[in-house]
């Protein structure tokens, strides 16, 4: 059944390519962003590639009168909160703005939502509540622990949420938590827009492999895995998108709050994901070994399969695939979207 659907950072990486698979799928959609970290162009590549009309509100989900605006202009159903700042280290560097935004904008939506009849949602967490796990591949009964300000915002959301949630059934929440969204949409049209330097592996690497980046820094080669270097569990954005829908499909099936992975369950070394990328698009990736980055931990990937028990949801795309994809945009959009 077709639902309405409020998607907050609906201009961004994950948001964006959410929108068009919540689109594909015959459901309405509404985005919020605050074009902090995005930019109005993604949404008219959006409704380009779905054929769909998606309003655009350019406002903050802390900013409760623009929220208002929407739950009273468009009968909403559920929402997909996207919406956040998500850098590591820059939650470091200024925690309050990590802790007002992130959790000031949670608050207010859920009012909103609460006061609006609307108590349906999928939020997007993380894998960095896990902190440094003991064991992989991570199940969601695993301990979660605060690594930095942005993960103790996503612990601190997924609090809140519970708590809302068993004080009132008539709540359903679902909280994905990503492991490492990679790659982009196969149309060239959308991908990943970092602003300035990226923090993450794979928009260095399609940067470093344009030219555009002098070398990829490897952060550690002597980490207790195969070869050294830090293993992820590198999702395609495109099946993260999928399971937002997947999710967003089985809200109705079970009130309260629920969790779950969403990533491969298979782990990738930074050299192998070098590799990849290079047979993937026949480009060398520059690259020297670095000293490793403060924080970083050696090994987190993904056990699945409880998204798959209860979404019937798994991943599809391969890691060769994100790599061809993510070359794809870069080359199509050198220099990202423009303003
Ligand atoms: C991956 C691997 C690095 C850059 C972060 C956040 C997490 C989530 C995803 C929001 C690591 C290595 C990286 C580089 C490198 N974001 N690396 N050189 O750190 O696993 O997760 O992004 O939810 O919350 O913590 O992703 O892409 O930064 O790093 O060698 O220039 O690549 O050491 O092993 P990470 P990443």
């Amino acid at each position: 059944m077709a639902v309405n659907v409020l998607l907050t950072g609906g201009a961004g990486y994950i948001g964006t390519h959410t929108a068009v698979e919540l689109a594909g799928a015959g459901h309405g959609v509404v985005l919020l962003d605050g074009l902090y970290n995005s930019r109005a162009e993604a949404v008219r590549r959006v409704e380009r590639i779905t054929g769909a009309e998606m309003p655009l509100y350019v406002g903050d989900c802390a900013d409760r009168a623009v929220l208002d605006r929407i739950f009273t202009e468009h009968r909403i159903d559920a929402v997909v909160h996207c919406a956040g700042l998500k850098a590591v280290g820059e939650s470091t560097e200024r925690p309050l703005l990590y802790y007002r935004t992130n959790l000031s904008a949670l608050m207010t939506l859920c009012e909103a939502m609460e006061d609006h009849g609307v108590r349906r949602m999928v939020f997007s967490s993380s894998a960095t509540v896990y902190g440094d796990p003991a064991t992989v591949p991570i199940t969601e009964d695993m301990p979660l622990s605060v690594t930095n300000p942005y993960g103790a915002t996503k612990l601190f959301a997924e609090q809140i949420l519970t708590d809302i949630a068993a004080a009132d059934p008539r709540w359903h929440v679902v909280s994905l938590r990503y492991f490492n969204p990679v790659g982009a949409h196969p149309s060239g049209l959308i991908g990943e827009d970092p602003k300035g330097v990226p923090a993450n592996l794979f928009p260095f690497i399609a940067q470093a492999a344009a030219g555009r980046r002098a070398e990829l820094k490897v952060f550690g080669d002597d980490y207790p895995t195969p070869d050294g270097t830090g293993v992820r569990d590198y999702l395609h954005i495109v099946d993260l998108a999928r399971g937002h829908l997947a999710a967003l499909e089985h809200l109705g099936d079970a009130p309260g709050w629920r969790v779950y992975n969403l990533g491969t369950g298979r782990g990738t070394s930074v050299l192998e994901a070098i590799r990849a990328f290079e047979e993937a698009t026949g480009v060398q990736v520059p690259y020297s070994v670095a000293a490793r980055r403060p924080g970083d931990i050696a090994t987190c990937y993904a056990d699945p399969s409880a998204a798959l028990r209860d979404l019937g949801f798994k991943t599809e795309r391969s890691i060769a695939e994100a790599c061809a994809d993510a070359w794809r945009w870069q080359t199509a959009n050198p220099d990202g979207y423009p303003d």
